[in-house]
């Protein structure tokens, strides 16, 4: 028997969000550390991020990052982007265009650092930023950083560090490897078209 999304859009639709959402808070998603790829010219690279939200209503998912990050400057020059998921049990890999709004020093971000615990704001309290040229081999963090032995004040130093990118979807494409025969669709919110593809 196949699952009711094989042949149905918005069935589809229904189990990519369910998928979405639930990595946000299930640390066991395998959707929940998607690839995020961007570039600028020949800079193109992709690299993990941890999905923090995912919002239906508005076709938008985001995740955090460090503002002195490389990609940082590569969004600010071409806000497309893309991000792929893949889930090996269920045999879904979902393909995301995007654009992206990086968010710094505003309510946005305030909201997420709120959330962001004490142990995991220890990523911004690097002194020198992500893709740094170090002499040594080095996490970029002092040592009573690296030990943990900070108080959640002096965490609030990494939040001029902290970015919140919002990636506003234009279109998903789903795959699915079933032995029945796989099948592929691709929706274009932008234009609100949907359609199969050949896998
Ligand atoms: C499991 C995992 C989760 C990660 N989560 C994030 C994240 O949410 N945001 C982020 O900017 N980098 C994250 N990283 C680090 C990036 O993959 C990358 O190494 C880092 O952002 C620096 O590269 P970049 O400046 O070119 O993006 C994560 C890495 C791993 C392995």
């Amino acid at each position: 028997m196949q699952p009711a999304y094989y042949e149905d859009f918005s069935e589809i639709k229904k189990k990519i969000w369910h998928m979405l959402e639930d990595a946000v808070s299930n640390r066991n998603s395998q959707f929940r550390i998607p690839t995020f790829m961007c570039g600028y010219g020949s800079e193109i690279n992709g690299r993990i991020v941890v999905l923090r939200k995912a919002d239906k209503e508005n076709d938008v998912v985001q995740f955090h990052s460090d503002i002195r990050s490389d990609k940082i400057d590569i969004l600010k020059k071409n806000s497309n982007a893309a991000m792929l998921f893949y889930d090996k049990e269920e045999k879904i890999q979902v393909r995301l265009k995007v654009k992206c709004i990086v968010n710094h020093e505003n309510e946005i971000t305030k909201k997420s650092w709120e959330k962001t615990q004490h142990i995991s704001r220890k990523c911004y309290l690097v002194d020198n930023g992500p893709g740094s040229i170090s002499d040594e081999p080095t996490s970029g963090l002092k040592p009573e950083l690296d030990n943990f032995d900070y108080t959640k004040e002096e965490s609030e130093k990494g939040y001029k560090n902290f970015t919140v990118i919002q990636c506003k979807i234009k279109s998903i494409e789903w795959l699915y490897l079933a032995a029945k025969g796989h099948r592929r669709a691709r929706f274009d919110l932008e234009n609100n078209k949907d359609n199969w593809l050949v896998p």
